[in-house]
């Protein structure tokens, strides 16, 4: 029997039950990983449905590949169990897991053709498959990927994007209940990275595998995932839909990672069930949602989105009186960076008006800013 850890950590909340999630495809469980005085993976609990798309996320050395390897079965934990299909599976090595990982250099055989680098895991199973077998598999997986007629090309001679979709093939050939993907996309240029996100959001579709994600990009991620695990220091710190965590985050360190907010510091004076009241370095106070349960007296921070703020040319009672320090235009917004003699540097994302009157707006001119209560959330600073 496995030892099934008590308590766990994720957001720091006690989970409601040590038993196996029913249904889940696999399972980290109490999980950390150290490498002498490194702990790369921390109390890692983490359940992962079937036919889900779920990214790890996080900043270069938060354990992501650490936490991948261990599903994959390339890395044993120092504690805690992983599970697939509600089974420990810590005495399977990889190639006898129903895993399969794409690694972010591909691991391609640059000698063999495109046919043979898919076709080789195959042929390497025992018992023996049929050769048959194995090309119709090896055909209609080229099929899936968009590579059929380049069955008889060397590695070498196809491009970066083309690689990464034989080492999509490969990994998917075996029709593994989950696969594994480490920043898959990240040598690719903007521009193939983009198309390719679109053809792996797709291939999940349509293969119904549970995919697991890499990325340290926080765009990647929200536009793929159906929850994301934001990472830090080897701990999970959120999980969530993109929704959740770029409504909701529990904390600055999500709100900062995924999307992009204001934040002004200040200390929590009041609180009033889920909302609070916080005195921020203008002197004045502000109410906001509350994320967590933060004390009176703390110090927190409001986040604001810069799609939040309203900006105007005009005065009014309740807006702040700022300076317009830069302008972008992108078409359908523009984006500007006003100061505020106080609060410091704001970012706004203003939408295109059928007035056009903030367009006239220069750097140095005065404009007002303010944010509805709603729109604004307290935050731990951690
Ligand atoms: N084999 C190893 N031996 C010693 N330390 C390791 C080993 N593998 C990883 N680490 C350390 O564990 C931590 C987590 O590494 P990991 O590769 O999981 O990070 P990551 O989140 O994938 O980072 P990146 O985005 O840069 O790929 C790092 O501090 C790393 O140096
Ligand atoms: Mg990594």
């Amino acid at each position: 029997m496995t030892k099934v850890a008590e308590t766990f950590s994720v957001d720091g909340y006690p989970r409601e039950s040590a038993k196996a999630v029913p249904g889940a495809v696999a399972e980290l469980r109490g999980v950390s990983k150290s490498y002498g005085d490194v702990q790369a993976v921390r109390h890692f609990d983490l359940a992962i449905a079937p036919g889900e798309f779920l990214s790890f996320l996080g900043p270069s050395g938060c354990g992501k590949t650490t936490a991948l390897r261990m599903l994959a079965g390339f890395e044993a934990p120092s504690a805690g169990t992983v599970l697939i299909d509600g089974k420990d599976v810590s005495g399977l090595a990889a190639y006898q897991r129903p895993v399969n990982m794409v690694f972010q250099s591909y691991a391609l055989f640059p000698h063999l053709t495109v046919g043979q680098n898919i076709a080789y895991g195959l042929k390497q199973q025992r018992p023996k498959l049929p050769l048959a077998g194995i090309n119709d598999k090896v055909q209609r997986v080229l099929e899936t990927v968009r590579l059929a007629d380049f069955k008889d090309r060397r590695i070498w001679e196809m491009s970066g994007g083309q690689q990464q979709r034989v080492a999509l093939a490969r990994a998917i050939v075996n029709e593994p209940k989950l696969l594994l993907l480490d920043e898959p996309l990240a040598a690719l240029d903007r521009k193939l990275r983009k198309e390719m996100q679109i053809e792996l959001q797709d291939l999940q579709r349509q293969l119904g595998i549970t995919f697991v994600l890499v990325t340290h990009d926080q765009e990647e991620a929200l536009s793929l995932s159906d929850r994301i695990c934001v990472m830090r220091a080897g701990e999970i710190v959120q999980v969530g839909t993109p929704r959740e965590l770029y409504d909701q985050p529990k904390s600055r360190y999500v709100a900062d990672f995924v999307g992009t907010s204001n934040f002004f510091d200040g200390k929590i004076i009041a609180v009033n069930g889920g909302t609070g009241q916080i005195s921020l370095s203008d002197g004045r106070s502000y109410r906001a949602f509350l994320s967590d349960a933060i004390p009176v007296g703390e110090t927190a921070c409001v986040s604001v989105r810069p799609e939040q703020i309203r900006m105007s040319d005009t005065q009014s009672s309740e807006a702040l009186e700022v300076t317009i320090q830069n302008r972008i235009f992108l078409g359908e917004h523009t984006e500007y960076l006003v100061r505020h003699a106080r609060l410091g540097n704001i970012a706004v994302m203003a939408p295109r008006q059928s007035d056009g009157r903030l367009d006239t707006l220069q750097k140095g001119d005065t404009a007002w800013v303010h944010w509805n209560p709603e729109a604004a959330l307290i935050l731990r600073n951690d």
